[in-house]
Protein backbone atom coordinates (compact mmCIF):
# COMPACT_ATOMS: atom_id res chain seq x y z
CA UNK A 1 0.00 0.00 0.00
CA UNK A 2 2.49 2.44 0.95
CA UNK A 3 4.99 2.84 -1.58
CA UNK A 4 7.33 5.59 -1.69
CA UNK A 5 6.23 8.83 -3.62
CA UNK A 6 9.79 10.95 -3.00
CA UNK A 7 13.07 9.07 -1.73
CA UNK A 8 15.18 12.03 -0.26
CA UNK A 9 18.74 10.50 0.01
CA UNK A 10 21.57 12.55 1.89
CA UNK A 11 20.87 15.78 1.05
CA UNK A 12 23.59 18.76 1.45
CA UNK A 13 22.98 22.23 0.80
CA UNK A 14 25.67 25.21 1.33
CA UNK A 15 25.12 28.66 0.07
CA UNK A 16 28.35 30.53 -0.69
CA UNK A 17 27.58 34.19 -0.09
CA UNK A 18 29.88 36.71 -2.35
CA UNK A 19 32.25 37.08 -0.02
CA UNK A 20 33.00 33.40 0.36
CA UNK A 21 31.45 32.66 3.70
CA UNK A 22 29.13 29.57 3.51
CA UNK A 23 26.01 28.93 5.22
CA UNK A 24 24.71 25.00 5.94
CA UNK A 25 21.29 24.78 5.09
CA UNK A 26 21.03 21.47 4.81
CA UNK A 27 22.53 18.66 6.38
CA UNK A 28 21.99 15.11 5.55
CA UNK A 29 18.83 14.73 5.17
CA UNK A 30 17.47 11.90 4.48
CA UNK A 31 13.53 10.95 4.30
CA UNK A 32 11.26 8.42 1.86
CA UNK A 33 8.38 10.42 1.43
CA UNK A 34 4.92 7.68 0.92
CA UNK A 35 2.43 8.38 -1.61
CA UNK A 36 -0.40 9.79 -0.54
CA UNK A 37 1.35 10.90 3.04
CA UNK A 38 0.45 14.18 4.89
CA UNK A 39 3.83 15.11 5.89
CA UNK A 40 4.63 18.58 8.04
CA UNK A 41 8.14 20.28 8.61
CA UNK A 42 8.87 22.12 11.79
CA UNK A 43 11.29 24.21 12.85
CA UNK A 44 13.09 27.36 14.13
CA UNK A 45 13.56 30.24 11.30
CA UNK A 46 16.49 29.54 9.05
CA UNK A 47 16.58 25.75 9.67
CA UNK A 48 16.24 25.19 5.96
CA UNK A 49 12.54 24.09 5.74
CA UNK A 50 12.53 26.48 2.18
CA UNK A 51 15.01 25.18 1.14
CA UNK A 52 14.24 21.96 1.17
CA UNK A 53 10.57 22.41 -0.44
CA UNK A 54 12.73 24.64 -3.07
CA UNK A 55 15.31 21.81 -3.91
CA UNK A 56 11.84 19.03 -4.03
CA UNK A 57 10.49 21.60 -6.63
CA UNK A 58 13.98 22.05 -8.42
CA UNK A 59 13.89 25.57 -8.37
CA UNK A 60 17.35 24.83 -6.44
CA UNK A 61 19.81 22.64 -6.17
CA UNK A 62 21.19 20.55 -3.66
CA UNK A 63 24.99 20.48 -3.11
CA UNK A 64 24.91 16.85 -2.85
CA UNK A 65 22.83 14.02 -2.24
CA UNK A 66 19.67 12.99 -4.29
CA UNK A 67 15.94 13.26 -5.37
CA UNK A 68 14.35 10.43 -6.16
CA UNK A 69 11.04 10.61 -7.93
CA UNK A 70 8.51 7.14 -7.86
CA UNK A 71 6.67 9.08 -10.99
CA UNK A 72 7.44 12.36 -12.42
CA UNK A 73 8.81 15.47 -10.92
CA UNK A 74 7.07 17.96 -13.23
CA UNK A 75 3.83 16.81 -11.68
CA UNK A 76 4.43 19.18 -8.80
CA UNK A 77 2.01 21.98 -6.50
CA UNK A 78 4.21 24.96 -4.53
CA UNK A 79 2.55 27.52 -2.62
CA UNK A 80 5.17 29.74 -1.73
CA UNK A 81 5.93 31.39 1.59
CA UNK A 82 4.94 34.76 0.60
CA UNK A 83 1.75 34.57 -2.12
CA UNK A 84 3.39 35.23 -5.38
CA UNK A 85 0.20 36.13 -7.92
CA UNK A 86 1.15 38.15 -11.20
CA UNK A 87 -0.10 41.77 -9.69
CA UNK A 88 -1.48 42.59 -13.94
CA UNK A 89 -3.48 39.91 -13.56
CA UNK A 90 -7.15 39.21 -12.23
CA UNK A 91 -7.69 36.90 -9.56
CA UNK A 92 -9.39 34.76 -12.31
CA UNK A 93 -6.79 35.03 -14.84
CA UNK A 94 -4.05 34.09 -11.97
CA UNK A 95 -6.10 30.83 -10.33
CA UNK A 96 -5.92 30.12 -14.72
CA UNK A 97 -2.68 30.81 -15.48
CA UNK A 98 -0.88 27.13 -14.83
CA UNK A 99 -3.93 25.98 -16.81
CA UNK A 100 -3.17 27.59 -20.02
CA UNK A 101 0.59 27.32 -19.56
CA UNK A 102 -0.01 23.46 -19.03
CA UNK A 103 -2.15 23.57 -21.90
CA UNK A 104 -4.80 21.84 -20.11
CA UNK A 105 -7.96 24.45 -19.93
CA UNK A 106 -10.33 21.87 -20.12
CA UNK A 107 -13.99 21.93 -20.00
CA UNK A 108 -13.64 19.51 -16.92
CA UNK A 109 -10.56 21.54 -15.39
CA UNK A 110 -12.33 25.20 -15.68
CA UNK A 111 -15.31 23.65 -14.12
CA UNK A 112 -13.04 22.26 -10.64
CA UNK A 113 -11.21 25.37 -10.71
CA UNK A 114 -14.73 26.99 -10.03
CA UNK A 115 -15.28 24.69 -7.20
CA UNK A 116 -12.17 25.69 -5.64
CA UNK A 117 -12.56 29.25 -6.27
CA UNK A 118 -15.97 28.71 -4.11
CA UNK A 119 -14.26 26.42 -1.55
CA UNK A 120 -11.44 28.93 -1.17
CA UNK A 121 -14.28 31.33 -0.23
CA UNK A 122 -13.56 33.72 -3.35
CA UNK A 123 -16.53 33.46 -5.40
CA UNK A 124 -17.35 36.70 -6.65
CA UNK A 125 -13.83 38.00 -6.39
CA UNK A 126 -12.45 36.47 -9.58
CA UNK A 127 -12.44 39.73 -11.42
CA UNK A 128 -10.69 41.77 -8.41
CA UNK A 129 -6.51 42.09 -8.74
CA UNK A 130 -4.40 41.12 -6.08
CA UNK A 131 -3.88 44.91 -4.68
CA UNK A 132 -7.58 44.58 -3.74
CA UNK A 133 -7.32 41.53 -1.83
CA UNK A 134 -6.42 40.97 2.10
CA UNK A 135 -3.27 39.23 2.58
CA UNK A 136 -5.05 35.45 3.19
CA UNK A 137 -7.34 36.13 0.20
CA UNK A 138 -3.82 35.98 -1.79
CA UNK A 139 -2.71 32.80 0.14
CA UNK A 140 -5.96 31.24 -0.95
CA UNK A 141 -5.71 32.50 -4.26
CA UNK A 142 -2.63 31.14 -4.77
CA UNK A 143 -3.42 27.60 -2.80
CA UNK A 144 -6.31 27.51 -5.22
CA UNK A 145 -3.66 27.73 -7.92
CA UNK A 146 -1.14 25.10 -6.84
CA UNK A 147 -4.72 23.05 -6.95
CA UNK A 148 -5.99 23.58 -10.63
CA UNK A 149 -4.01 21.16 -12.21
CA UNK A 150 -4.24 18.69 -10.09
CA UNK A 151 -0.88 17.93 -8.92
CA UNK A 152 0.07 14.56 -7.46
CA UNK A 153 2.54 16.36 -4.55
CA UNK A 154 1.71 19.27 -3.37
CA UNK A 155 4.21 21.51 -1.56
CA UNK A 156 3.35 23.86 1.04
CA UNK A 157 5.54 26.48 2.77
CA UNK A 158 3.08 28.07 5.66
CA UNK A 159 0.34 28.41 3.32
CA UNK A 160 -2.02 29.82 5.81
CA UNK A 161 0.83 32.13 7.80
CA UNK A 162 -0.98 35.16 6.86
CA UNK A 163 -4.90 34.16 7.95
CA UNK A 164 -6.47 34.75 10.64
CA UNK A 165 -6.58 31.82 13.20
CA UNK A 166 -10.63 30.75 12.24
CA UNK A 167 -9.55 30.94 8.61
CA UNK A 168 -6.81 28.87 9.28
CA UNK A 169 -8.66 26.01 10.78
CA UNK A 170 -11.26 26.23 8.31
CA UNK A 171 -8.83 26.04 5.69
CA UNK A 172 -6.97 23.14 7.43
CA UNK A 173 -10.00 21.51 7.29
CA UNK A 174 -10.38 21.69 3.76
CA UNK A 175 -6.74 20.89 2.92
CA UNK A 176 -7.58 17.36 4.69
CA UNK A 177 -10.77 16.91 2.81
CA UNK A 178 -9.16 17.76 -0.38
CA UNK A 179 -6.27 15.41 0.50
CA UNK A 180 -8.67 12.47 1.79
CA UNK A 181 -10.50 12.90 -1.62
CA UNK A 182 -7.37 13.47 -3.69
CA UNK A 183 -5.06 11.05 -2.46
CA UNK A 184 -2.38 13.91 -3.08
CA UNK A 185 1.21 13.74 -0.99
CA UNK A 186 1.83 17.17 1.25
CA UNK A 187 4.38 18.54 2.42
CA UNK A 188 3.62 21.25 4.21
CA UNK A 189 5.80 23.81 6.32
CA UNK A 190 4.16 25.24 9.38
CA UNK A 191 5.30 26.96 12.37
CA UNK A 192 2.26 25.43 14.12
CA UNK A 193 2.60 22.79 16.52
CA UNK A 194 -0.86 22.22 16.80
CA UNK A 195 -1.90 22.57 13.21
CA UNK A 196 0.94 20.01 12.40
CA UNK A 197 -0.19 17.33 14.58
CA UNK A 198 -4.01 17.92 13.21
CA UNK A 199 -3.17 17.94 10.16
CA UNK A 200 -0.27 15.27 9.59
CA UNK A 201 0.80 11.53 9.45
CA UNK A 202 3.83 12.31 10.40
CA UNK A 203 5.67 15.54 11.41
CA UNK A 204 9.65 16.51 10.50
CA UNK A 205 11.38 18.26 13.33
CA UNK A 206 14.34 20.06 12.11
CA UNK A 207 17.01 21.98 13.78
CA UNK A 208 19.03 25.38 12.56
CA UNK A 209 22.53 25.74 11.99
CA UNK A 210 23.37 23.46 10.16
CA UNK A 211 19.35 22.59 8.91
CA UNK A 212 18.90 18.98 10.02
CA UNK A 213 16.35 16.53 10.62
CA UNK A 214 15.91 16.10 14.35
CA UNK A 215 12.95 13.55 15.09
CA UNK A 216 10.70 12.17 12.80
CA UNK A 217 6.86 11.78 14.93
CA UNK A 218 4.05 9.28 14.05
CA UNK A 219 1.09 11.05 14.69
CA UNK A 220 -1.20 7.64 15.32
CA UNK A 221 -4.64 9.66 15.88
CA UNK A 222 -7.92 8.10 13.55
CA UNK A 223 -9.11 9.56 10.35
CA UNK A 224 -10.75 11.46 8.92
CA UNK A 225 -9.98 14.28 11.55
CA UNK A 226 -12.44 16.66 13.16
CA UNK A 227 -11.68 19.60 15.17
CA UNK A 228 -12.98 17.62 18.13
CA UNK A 229 -9.32 15.90 18.06
CA UNK A 230 -7.94 18.79 19.19
CA UNK A 231 -9.42 18.22 22.66
CA UNK A 232 -8.42 14.67 23.24
CA UNK A 233 -5.63 13.70 25.57
CA UNK A 234 -4.05 12.09 22.53
CA UNK A 235 -3.73 14.85 20.81
CA UNK A 236 -2.02 16.69 23.02
CA UNK A 237 0.41 14.48 23.96
CA UNK A 238 1.57 15.17 20.80
CA UNK A 239 1.66 19.11 21.02
CA UNK A 240 3.33 18.46 24.47
CA UNK A 241 6.11 15.70 22.77
CA UNK A 242 6.61 18.20 20.38
CA UNK A 243 6.98 21.50 22.33
CA UNK A 244 9.67 19.42 24.08
CA UNK A 245 11.33 18.40 20.88
CA UNK A 246 11.73 21.98 19.85
CA UNK A 247 13.19 22.99 22.93
N1 LIG B 1 19.46 32.14 -1.80
C1 LIG B 1 20.15 32.09 -0.65
N2 LIG B 1 21.44 32.52 -0.58
C2 LIG B 1 22.13 32.43 0.56
N3 LIG B 1 21.65 31.92 1.71
C3 LIG B 1 20.38 31.47 1.71
C4 LIG B 1 19.56 31.53 0.53
N4 LIG B 1 18.34 31.01 0.84
C5 LIG B 1 18.41 30.66 2.14
N5 LIG B 1 19.62 30.93 2.66
C6 LIG B 1 20.07 30.62 4.04
O1 LIG B 1 19.80 29.26 4.31
C7 LIG B 1 19.27 29.09 5.62
C8 LIG B 1 17.93 28.40 5.54
O2 LIG B 1 16.97 29.27 4.93
P1 LIG B 1 15.45 28.84 4.66
O3 LIG B 1 14.80 29.94 3.94
O4 LIG B 1 15.43 27.50 4.04
O5 LIG B 1 14.90 28.74 6.16
P2 LIG B 1 13.42 28.44 6.68
O6 LIG B 1 13.51 27.26 7.58
O7 LIG B 1 12.48 28.37 5.56
O8 LIG B 1 13.12 29.74 7.60
P3 LIG B 1 11.72 30.53 7.85
O9 LIG B 1 10.98 29.72 8.89
O10 LIG B 1 12.16 31.83 8.38
O11 LIG B 1 10.99 30.64 6.56
C9 LIG B 1 19.24 30.48 6.25
O12 LIG B 1 20.37 30.61 7.06
C10 LIG B 1 19.29 31.42 5.07
O13 LIG B 1 19.98 32.59 5.39
MG1 LIG C 1 10.88 29.51 4.95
Amino acid sequence: MSSTAIRIENVNKIYKARDGREVQALTNINLNVKKSEFISIIGPSGCGKSTLLRILASLDKPTNGVIDWENSADNIGFVFQDATLLPWKTVYQNVKFPLEVKKLATKENLANLDKLLELAGLKGFEKAYPRELSGGMKQRASIVRALSYNPDVLLMDEPFGALDALTRDKMGLELLRIWQETKKTILFVTHSIAESVFLSDRVIVMSPRPGKIDEIIDIDLPRPRTVDVKETPEFNQYVKKLREVLG
